[in-house]
């Protein structure tokens, strides 16, 4: 079947396959809003309607400091984040806000997704861990920056759906989300198989610094975490310090300077059934 975006827009499953595959060096206008709608229709096959929307919602969000490294546009500039949100909210995609993805919770809003991404300051080659896969949209912004991507959702419906979207996409000629390598688990334990990690971003709001994830975050390593108490966390941007004898220490800032940024719960898993949340 195929679904009709909001405004008369192009069909998205009848979109043409993409003409330019991602790489690390692709270079799409970065300084006119015309000119980079026009390459990304001949390039990349997407909706202008929705380009435009991308164009507009950057611009805002390098005025509100929420991206300022040129890399992190780009990545943003390139991400459909119209194919992440649910088709209802198609027309709300590029909206400040955060939004329903079912399941009781929620998409980031751009803004947010934006700082927590920049603050990361992710190279190309580290391997990044986020734990709270939701839309996908956050793991798929990663997979533009480095292309090692690992990403945890503890909702098995909601897991399964996602990797649905990306491998959608990736038949589609997104070749980007191979990039992303996905799990349904309880994310407080990270994913030992493939630590350690040079990143690790948490999209759950939780009362402390889980321990295991510490562990798996590299020396030098950043984590983007929420903390405090339900509903009424800060962002906190923690890097982790080892001392000579093998004692670990870590440095904080609040990449909102204090401002209360509340997040959906870090949940727990008791066996199959998702109980209550890590909060101590
Ligand atoms: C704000 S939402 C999703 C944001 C997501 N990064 C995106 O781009 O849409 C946070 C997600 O964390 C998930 N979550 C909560 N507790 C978790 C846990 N213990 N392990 C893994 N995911 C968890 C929720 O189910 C939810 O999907």
């Amino acid at each position: 079947m195929s679904v009709l975006a909001a405004g008369g827009m192009m069909p998205l499953t009848t979109r043409a396959a993409i003409s330019t595959p991602f790489t690390f060096d692709l270079e799409p206008p970065m300084t006119a809003r015309e000119a980079f709608v026009e390459w990304m229709v001949n390039n990349r096959g997407e909706d202008r309607h929705f380009l435009g929307q991308r164009w507009d919602r950057l611009q805002a969000m390098v005025e509100h400091k929420d991206v300022w490294d040129d890399v992190v546009k780009r990545a943003f500039l390139l991400t459909p984040r119209e194919e992440f949100v649910q088709k209802v909210n198609r027309s709300h995609s590029y909206d400040h806000n955060f939004l329903d993805i079912g399941y009781g919770v929620t998409i980031s809003g751009p803004h947010l997704v934006g700082r927590m991404t920049n603050s990361l300051e992710i190279k190309q080659g580290d391997k990044v861990l986020e734990i709270g896969t939701g839309s996908g949209f956050q793991s798929s912004f990663l997979a533009h920056l480095t292309d090692k991507c690992y990403s945890i959702e503890i909702i098995k419906p909601l897991a399964e759906r996602t990797r649905g979207v990306y491998d959608e996409l990736i038949g589609r000629g997104y070749s980007e989300f191979q990039n992303i390598t996905t799990k349904n688990a309880d994310g407080y334990y990270g994913w030992e198989e493939f630590a350690p990690f040079d990143k690790i971003i948490v999209t759950c709001g939780i009362d402390h610094v889980p321990p295991p994830l510490l562990k798996q975050l590299q020396p030098q390593g950043v984590m983007l975490v929420p903390i405090g108490p339900p509903g009424a966390q800060r962002v906190l941007k923690i890097i982790k310090g080892v001392e000579a004898d093998g004692s670990t220490h870590i440095a904080r800032t609040d990449i909102y300077n204090g401002r209360i940024v509340p997040f959906v719960p870090f949940k727990k898993l008791d066996g199959d059934k998702i109980s209550g949340t890590h909060n101590t």
